[in-house]
């Protein structure tokens, strides 16, 4: 173990993705994989490989593509798990099996109806189970905040002697407060005579706002050197610890924390898009680091100080977190070559010339209505890209509206259902309701909107709006998102994206939805 190394481990792929609405198809985790990577996080959690077929191809594949960073799959604590998260990952260059189960009284008997004595041997069997098939192993006790020390220091000190590497000590319900949890960790370290054999592991769940303070008290005080976070704070309820505040506030206090990590935090504010861009979760203004205002002076006070100097407002550089100041990127004059450059440089990967005809085609088209090109436009022409696991059942193909002060808007659409052209017409209440209602005469999809959200993707009237729509149907919850200059053509593109998503079989169930943790 590294004295002064802390790690991150990116839970965005699974503790991230249980948040309602967050389910991502294997090429949205792909693309998000990669990016995690550029990042340079220790550890992506790119998966629960059990919970789905759908699951286990993405964590196969991310496992196949990722060579920088440790691929980890969650597994309950039982074989079959187990050896689906071993059968997913294998083909890694490095990868981790992360194993849990409760310890919790509260859970062990109502939600397990287990006997502590049960969990303790199942636990150890686990531990083992993987260890005889990969070298790296991490434990967690779920609930193990709210769980009962001396329980928890008999299971942890057994797991460790299986051979668990890594021990993760989540406050799976956001309970804890700084001190007690810095505290908790350093009981365990003192009291477990083997812990000295393990990286220990802060896992926070923000409901009282406390998840980042929380996994740096346990860095700080209980010796804690792996942190499990997510982009943007993304995961179930209010969320996980967010990775760009853990890596900026330990980069920016080096001076306290003494601590490095291997993060490139250039690529903190483009991860930080991608997930928001795919998830349909708008980052807030105001959120720290990857917030629209995070480095905004609006007062004027502020604003004579930051020309004078600087550091007389700012403690970190917008540059050095990714953020690229709005530069004009490209024009309607440049180039294939110019473009392809700039895709690289962005991190956009197409796998074919066809792929990047399309693109170049889609941003001649955007260069037509907008004058200048930055790179957030040139990241939203891929919002709407649609993976080789969806298919485009529905395809948008003409749109009008009209809409005049006391009128009812009116709205007709003619898309591609199957291939077979269809064309439909609607009133609503507003351009996007009559769009919407066209689109649905249509498609049937008895889905229920579940969120509408409109962003500029840039400043100016001329700005590109980026619209996420997310649609709810049996319990299975999509998101489709679409940009254009025209934010009611984004709509319907978003509307239409959502539908192909719930139309296609292959997407699949938010692993929450399907009673899996
Ligand atoms: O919050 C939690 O307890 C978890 C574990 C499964 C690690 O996410
Ligand atoms: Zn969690």
């Amino acid at each position: 173990m590294s004295a002064d190394r802390l790690f991150i481990f990116d839970t965005t792929l699974r503790d991230g993705e249980q948040s309602p609405g967050a389910s991502m198809t294997k090429e949205e985790k792909l693309r998000i994989a990669r990016v995690l990577e550029k990042l340079r996080v220790d550890v992506i959690e790119a998966g629960f490989p059990a919970s789905s077929n759908g699951d286990f191809e993405a964590v196969k594949a991310i496992a196949g593509v990722i060579k920088d960073s440790t691929v980890a799959g969650l597994c309950r604590a039982n074989d079959r798990d187990i050896q689906r998260g071993i059968d997913a990952l294998k083909g890694a260059k490095s990868w981790r099996i992360h194993t849990f189960i409760a310890t919790s009284a509260l859970h062990m008997e109502k939600k397990l109806r287990l006997t502590p004595d049960q969990v303790f041997e199942q636990a150890r069997l686990a531990v083992r189970y993987a260890r005889n098939q990969c070298p790296d192993v991490e434990f967690s006790p779920e609930d193990g905040y709210r769980s009962d020390m001396d329980f928890l220091c008999r299971i942890l000190e057994a797991v460790i002697n299986e051979g668990a590497t890594t021990i993760n000590v989540p406050d799976t319900v956001g309970y804890a407060v700084p001190e007690l949890y810095g505290e908790f960790f350093k009981t365990l370290r003192t009291r477990i005579p083997n812990s000295d054999k393990a990286i220990w592991s802060a896992h926070c769940h923000n409901d009282l706002g406390m998840a980042v303070a929380n996994s740096l008290a346990a860095v700080t005080m209980g010796g804690v050197r792996q942190v499990e976070c997510t982009i943007n704070g993304l995961g179930e309820r209010a969320g996980n610890t967010s990775l760009e505040e853990i890596v900026m506030a330990v980069r920016t206090r080096k001076d306290f924390f003494k601590l490095d990590t291997r993060i490139d935090p250039s690529q903190i504010v483009p991860a930080s898009r991608l997930v928001s861009q795919i998830t349909g979760f708008v980052v807030q203004p105001n959120k720290a680091v990857v917030g629209a205002n995070a480095f905004a002076h609006a007062s004027g006070i502020h604003q004579d100080g930051v020309l004078k100097a600087r550091d007389t407002y700012e403690i970190m550089r917008a540059e050095d977190v990714g953020w690229s100041a709005n530069k004009i990127v490209l024009g309607k004059l440049s180039g294939r070559n110019a473009f392809r450059q700039r895709l690289e440089q962005l991190g956009i990967e197409l796998d074919s010339e066809t792929q990047l005809n399309e693109a170049f085609a889609k941003f001649k088209d955007l260069a037509d209505k907008k004058a200048d090109i930055f790179d957030e436009d040139i990241q939203m022409l891929f919002a709407d890209h649609n993976d080789d696991q969806t298919k485009e059942h529905y395809k948008l193909i003409a749109m009008k509206q009209s809409s005049e002060m006391g009128e009812s808007p009116q709205a007709s659409i003619t898309l591609t259902e199957g291939g077979v052209e269809r064309k439909a017409q609607s009133q609503g209440s507003g351009p996007v309701d009559a769009t919407f209602k066209a689109i649905e005469t249509i498609a049937r999809s008895e889905a229920e909107l579940v969120l509408y959200s409109v962003n500029a993707v840039t400043q100016g009237t001329d700005s590109q709006g980026e619209v996420t729509v997310r649609l709810a149907r049996a319990g299975r919850i999509v998101n489709g998102v679409g940009a254009d200059t025209d934010v009611i053509v984004a709509s319907a593109r978003a509307y239409v994206s959502a539908l192909n998503k719930l139309f296609d079989k292959s997407e699949r169930l938010n692993p929450q939805t399907s009673g899996t943790v």
